[in-house]
């Protein structure tokens, strides 16, 4: 697996499910992640939490993340997801600061517990078989009480493919700004390649996080949202072309498209319910916008969302 020079898709729970996963391979995500996936669930068999692990030969190179805190399990899940859907590899979640995560000592809350983080990443390393086991930091607990480095350099030692760094702390949550010197510091500290994450919310911000990083490859998560053809943009700027233009009708097919392969992959039900977060993403920067979002909003049955589709594709004649 290789982690130079490539745009990925970040993990992102209830949102990186596979049609999204696939739309952003289509635009250009080079390597997409699935959302986090329980290893106490896979331990316990959950149905829930196998659909999660799941990938489908038209996304790859895919990485499955998997959480939690207990050596063991995680070395047995890296077993199960390497014979269930055998992805191009494995990460661990070491970010996530949702209580219900970091209550059961997963997610940010390893960034407290050197000595079992170590334990972790060496029981993954152990049990997998051939797949690169990489993982995913936070920078800290607290801000400016970093510890990137130094859980970047115990991943190294254990033998960790790649480190992907969100350089927030945990106390931050999702304000304030992303401290991508933290970025520069674990570049500077291993030599694995180092995936810089956080703010890259335009193609610009996407030159600047290596320009100001040196880090190996980029990892974008909010910004992709109802905005998949952002990958293809920050490509082509890298490569210094003109990037491609983004009409208000390119947005409202893709909006149809997503609907109708997440229908196709779920059926109404799911369809109807989780894609109209979708919808308000799609419609950002949309005249009339308020009104079509109401329209999204109150739909529950397909001829209502297609009507409101209607409404969005009319808007751009
Ligand atoms: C809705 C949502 C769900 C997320 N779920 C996960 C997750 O399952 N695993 C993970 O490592 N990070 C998760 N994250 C964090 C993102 O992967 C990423 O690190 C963070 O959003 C910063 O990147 P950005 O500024 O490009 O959004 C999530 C973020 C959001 C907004």
């Amino acid at each position: 697996m290789d982690f130079h020079n490539k745009t990925v898709l970040a993990p992102m729970a209830g949102v990186s499910e596979p049609v999204y996963r696939q739309l952003c391979r289509e635009w250009g995500a080079d390597i997409v992640l699935t959302e986090m996936v329980s290893a106490e669930g896979l331990h316990y068999n959950s149905e829930r939490t196998f659909e999660l692990a799941k990938v489908y030969p038209g996304e790859r190179p895919v990485g499955v993340q998997l959480f939690g805190s207990d050596p063991q399990k995680l070395g047995e899940a890296v077993a199960i997801i390497e014979s269930f859907s055998a992805p191009d590899y494995i990460d661990l979640n070491c970010g996530c600061p949702v209580k219900k995560v970091v209550g059961k000592n997963g997610g940010s809350s390893l960034l407290r517990e050197p000595k079992l983080f170590a334990e972790i990443c060496t029981a993954m390393v152990k049990s997998s078989k051939q797949t690169p086991v990489t993982v995913k930091i936070r920078s800290g607990w607290f801000t400016h009480e970093w510890v990137d480095t130094e859980f970047a350099k115990i991943a190294e030692d254990c033998g960790i493919a790649a480190i992907a760094v969100h350089p927030r702390s945990r106390a931050m949550g999702y304000t304030g700004n992303a401290f991508w010197e933290r970025i520069k510091a674990v570049k500077e500290t291993v030599n694995i390649p180092v995936i810089g994450n956080g703010d890259i919310l335009t193609i610009e911000d996407a030159k600047r996080m290596y320009d100001e990083t040196g880090c190996d490859s980029i990892m974008l998560a909010r910004a992709t949202n109802g905005n998949p053809w952002i990958f293809r943009q920050i490509q082509q700027h890298l490569a210094g072309e003109t990037p491609m233009i983004v009409t208000l009708g390119d947005k409202a097919s893709t909006a149809r498209r997503h609907y109708e392969l997440f229908l196709n992959h779920y059926g109404p039900a799911k369809a109807n319910k989780d894609m109209k977060k979708h919808f308000m993403w799609y419609l950002k920067g949309f005249p009339d916008g308020a009104e079509l979002k109401q329209q999204f909003l109150s739909a529950e049955s397909e001829s209502d969302f297609s009507r409101a589709l209607d409404a969005m594709i009319e808007v751009c004649d």
